[in-house]
């Protein structure tokens, strides 16, 4: 009896160790997803960097076509070539566009997470068979040319907007 309950620990040991193991994999993130977000990531500053230089450089006065309606053409164009999906939201509640009003379960839910302050919000989904990461990421008053025709964010140092993607999974 003795000598079976010292061979019994190293054995406890290793299904321990098991259990243990198989946690931290069923924990781990599927790669596909990890791969899916960087390239949101890279999208997104390539997005917002586009849209605060078009400001900067050539959107002089309310006159002009603002740099928000000529990034909805190329996320138009990108949608139309099959890449991704990104839509462009306003989260206080005077909108220009009601377009760009927060519209499903996941953008309503996607608002409440960031004007709470997350800097992201994210979700993966599955849709005829095939998987996307959906990612909405914050858009705080970067600039003072921002309230030329938001007057509605003068002094607003927190969130007022996002862009929300839908990428397919980068298997
Ligand atoms: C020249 C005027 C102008 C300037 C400057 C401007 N916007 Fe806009 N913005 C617009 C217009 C017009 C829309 C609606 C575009 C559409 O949906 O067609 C809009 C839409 C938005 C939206 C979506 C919510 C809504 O109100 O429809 C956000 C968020 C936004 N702008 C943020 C910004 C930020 C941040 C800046 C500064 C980098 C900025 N805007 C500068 C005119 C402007």
């Amino acid at each position: 009896m003795k000598q079976r309950a010292k061979w019994s620990r190293p054995f406890t040991g290793l299904i321990l160790i098991a259990v243990m193991v198989g946690q931290f994999v069923s924990a781990a993130e599927d790669p596909a997803v990890t791969r899916t977000r960087n390239q949101v990531l890279m999208l997104d500053d390539l997005y917002k960097t586009v849209i605060v230089l078009v400001t900067k450089h050539y959107v002089t006065s309310p006159a002009i076509v603002s740099a928000a309606t000529a990034g909805k053409l190329i996320f138009a164009a990108m949608k139309e070539k099959g890449w991704h999906e990104v839509r462009l939201l306003g989260l206080t509640d005077q909108i220009t566009n009601p377009e760009n009003k927060p519209a499903d379960a996941f953008e309503k839910a996607a608002k409440k997470s960031l004007l709470a302050g997350q800097t992201s919000y994210e979700e993966v989904v599955s849709e005829g068979g095939k998987q996307y990461l959906r990612m909405a990421t914050a858009i705080p008053v970067v600039m003072p040319e921002c309230v030329m025709c938001h007057s509605n964010f003068k002094d607003n140092k927190g969130v007022i907007g996002s862009l929300s993607y839908k990428v397919p999974l980068v298997q």
